[in-house]
């Protein structure tokens, strides 16, 4: 798929079918993830890749959100992590969620493409995904996102227009 028809194709999907998704087609997502950009280079972002089908039940029963069937029906989720100290911090900002949202976007792009659905989670309990994914406590858990094929295709969510978020040569001009 040609990248603006990705970018265009692209949703959250929050239904899946239950269609095996061969790894090497895993992997290469990942690969996208792994050519991110991040503060300099530190690469800070980290994955899990959850097949195991108790483990993604339990991670639904956990997450609920979009819905526990995501993650017992897509037969992938996927959990990022970040060492938040292995990034940059400046003016308040804390980059390591920039790394993270960067890489997976990549990740969503390159799901997209290989006809594949992605729904960012980013509203989850982050101590019990945590202690059953063994992640350590100093390691940020930042986003989920179930994997596989979609079951839905929904319309296009509204944007705003160009002219109210790009401004030309100032603030709001
Ligand atoms: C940082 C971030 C966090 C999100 N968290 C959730 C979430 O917890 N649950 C959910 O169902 N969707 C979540 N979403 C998906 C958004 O609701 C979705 O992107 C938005 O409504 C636009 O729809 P679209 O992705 O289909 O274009 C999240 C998206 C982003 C970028």
């Amino acid at each position: 798929m040609e990248f603006f028809e990705t970018v265009a194709a692209r949703r959250s999907i929050r239904k899946y079918q239950d269609t095996p998704v061969p790894r090497e087609t895993v992997d290469r997502i990942l690969e996208a993830a792994r050519l991110s950009p991040s503060w300099c280079n530190r690469q800070c972002h980290r994955y899990i890749v959850v097949s195991d089908p108790e483990k993604r039940s339990m991670l639904g029963e956990l997450i609920d959100n979009p819905s526990k069937a995501c993650y017992e029906t897509a037969p992938y989720a996927i959990v990022l992590c970040a060492d938040s100290t292995d990034s940059g911090f400046n003016s308040g900002k804390e980059y390591y969620l920039v790394d993270c949202g960067i890489s997976m976007e990549h990740v969503v792009l390159a799901a997209t493409a290989e006809g594949l659905g992605t729904c960012w989670v980013g509203y989850f309990p982050e101590n019990p995904v945590r202690n059953l994914l063994g992640i350590p406590q100093d390691v940020r858990v930042v986003a989920v996102t179930p994997l596989g094929v979609p079951a839905e295709a929904p319309k296009s969510r509204p944007r705003l227009p160009l002219e109210n978020i790009v401004f030309e040569d100032g603030w709001q001009r």
